[in-house]
């Protein structure tokens, strides 16, 4: 699978993808991660992608027509490839969308800043992705974010012992149970006992209610 990153600040990118379970799936080629200066495709020779918004306002908007040159040119290389738009007016992003967007060849996202875009940029592109309800310098993270989380959904991504199958979100509303290790009793604070019985169908039991009880504190999408 390949990720193709258009941003203004494509070094942002190296220090989280350069570690860890995202670096081994590039290793093992199981994603490319393309990150490409969104300036290549500026409106003019000082390489600006930004202009005031008519009408005034305070801020500036990246142009609708620097996006749809990115987009030409990626979509010359791979035209199958889904295009998403990093906004934070966008339908918020879940693990369904994670296990979703796994199944492309190829992801365009697009990162903005300043202001955000021309509205004409939404015209443009497939999906318009929020990671929350809150807004952020640029486009950045939440491409890291959905970045992380499709990847580690691919086969191979994690490690034969780690399932992605039984967590937190794999269902809506399911919380994982909670988990403990050495010590067993750390500060005065113990290690249920029932996860010390050796008793595999209680142990069962126990960690099934453990993850309902959570899922119902948890804040259920209706
Ligand atoms: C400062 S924000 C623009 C916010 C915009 N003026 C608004 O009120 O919706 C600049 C860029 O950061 C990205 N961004 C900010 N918050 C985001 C969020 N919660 N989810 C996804 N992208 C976000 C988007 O690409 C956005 O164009």
């Amino acid at each position: 699978m390949k990720f193709d990153v258009v941003t203004l600040f494509p070094k942002m990118f190296e220090g989280v993808f350069g570690e860890s379970m995202i670096k081994r799936a590039v290793d093992k080629k199981i994603v490319e991660i393309k990150t490409h200066d969104m300036r290549q495709w500026a409106w003019n020779s000082y390489g600006a992608v930004d202009d005031k918004p008519y009408g005034g306002g305070v801020g500036m908007l990246i142009r609708v027509d620097v996006i749809a040159k990115a987009i030409k040119n990626l979509k010359s290389k791979s035209p199958k490839s889904k295009v998403l738009l990093t906004s934070a007016r966008g339908k918020r992003f879940t693990q369904k969308d994670a296990e979703r967007l796994g199944k492309y060849e190829n992801l365009i996202i697009i990162c903005g800043h300043y202001e955000g875009f021309d509205e004409r940029v939404s015209e443009l592109v497939d999906e318009e992705i929020s990671i929350g309800d809150y807004v952020l310098t640029g486009g950045e993270i939440p491409a890291m974010v959905i970045i992380d989380s499709v990847t580690r959904l691919l086969p191979g991504v994690l490690g034969k012992d780690i399932s992605s199958k039984e967590e937190s979100h794999s269902t809506p509303g399911y919380i994982e149970y909670p988990q403990y290790t050495r010590p067993e009793n750390y500060d005065g604070k113990k290690v249920p006992g029932v996860l010390l019985s050796g008793d595999p169908k209680k142990i069962k039991v126990w960690l099934t209610q453990q993850s309902k009880q959570a899922g119902q504190e948890e804040d259920i999408p209706s």
